[in-house]
């Protein structure tokens, strides 16, 4: 075992902690704080410790916790003071990861934790359209509950996610979707991944819940608008209503649940639940935020049709 893959008898006082580190949210963000220097110790924890090998060499203590297991992750959260719970991707049943998110909060308070910090959703409230919105609505409640100081990061859809289905808008000139002229805040991971960073590593104590958007919003034409400019092909947006999207999305191979998730986000965005903007990533990190159009610059190679 490499050194720093395990809990140690002397525990880290102090420490900033991160879960989910394996994934691309979670491990961004201990590498951001390793990038500003961060002195106090850092924990990462996470299903899979071998996957953090590379972090444990920097001097991260990685440690072996499943959500599905409360008491791994009280082990696993000891001497820890501020504590990023970064929503999991459990999916597969309703309700499974309200549970595994009510699991680490419990934790944190059991591990004398002072400070929580969640990666929610926008709007999760019970109003909301999005299929997942009820997971995040009840974690943020279970955080007010438990008294601990927290901050809830309430992320915007990521700009990542359109790249899955622009280079099929390229491809046939029209982007089809049931969101009409609602508006989202896209917003970068990596800008998720700096927003948590600075919110963990700051001396916050309060309670506060941060919306996490790019700088401004954008409705799907204006998508098509600038996938166009980028790419020099006419690209049009076609609104269609909820169950055709959905119907369209498992014809493009995504299994039922999820193209149902997906099309809840269109219904969600379709009623105006998405559309927020907020300067809360230049406010957490004195930096803006992204906007859609520089992400999709960056990306421009990977907006070509697909062969
Ligand atoms: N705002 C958006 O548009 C958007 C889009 C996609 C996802 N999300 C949410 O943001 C989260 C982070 O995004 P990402 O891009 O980093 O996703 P990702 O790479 O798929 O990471 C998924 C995360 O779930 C964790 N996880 C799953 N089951 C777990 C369990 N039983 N115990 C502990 N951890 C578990 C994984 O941790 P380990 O494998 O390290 O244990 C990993 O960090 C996602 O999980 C999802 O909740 C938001």
């Amino acid at each position: 075992m490499m050194a720093g893959m395990t809990t140690t008898n002397t525990e880290p006082r102090g420490a900033l902690l991160v879960t989910g580190a394996s994934g691309q949210l979670g491990r961004r963000v201990v590498e951001l704080l390793l990038e500003r220097g961060e002195e106090r110790p850092i924990i990462a924890t996470t299903r899979s410790p071998d996957k953090l090998a590379d972090l444990a060499a920097r001097g991260v203590v990685v440690r072996a916790a499943d959500f599905d297991d409360e008491a791994s992750l009280e082990r696993a959260f000891a001497g820890a003071e501020r504590l990023l719970i970064v929503s999991t991707d459990a999916l597969d049943r309703p309700g499974r990861r309200a549970a595994q998110h009510a699991n680490a909060v419990r934790a944190a308070k059991a591990a004398g934790v002072r400070h929580v910090l969640y990666t929610s959703l926008t709007n999760p409230g019970p109003e909301s359209l999005i299929g997942l919105a009820p997971d995040h609505h009840a974690t943020e409640t279970r955080i007010v509950e438990s008294g601990l100081g927290h901050t809830i990061l309430r992320n915007n859809v990521y700009a990542e996610i359109l790249l899955a289905g622009l280079p099929y808008a390229v491809a046939s000139s029209k982007l089809v979707n049931a969101s009409g002229d609602g508006a989202i805040g896209y917003v970068t991971r990596e800008d998720c991944a700096r927003a948590a960073a600075a919110a963990l590593a700051s001396s916050f104590e309060g309670k506060r819940t941060l919306d996490v958007t790019g700088p401004s919003t954008a409705t799907q034409a204006d998508v098509a608008r600038l996938v166009g400019e980028l790419t020099g092909k006419k690209v049009e947006y076609v609104p269609v209503d909820v169950a055709t999207a959905q119907k369209n999305l498992e014809g493009a191979g995504l299994p039922a649940p999820v193209a149902a998730i997906y099309a809840s986000f269109d219904a969600a965005t379709a009623k105006g639940q998405l559309d927020v903007a907020t300067d809360a990533v230049r406010e957490l990190t004195g930096q803006p935020a992204t906007s859609l159009a520089d992400f999709l610059a960056q990306h421009r190679a990977a907006l070509a049709p697909p062969s």
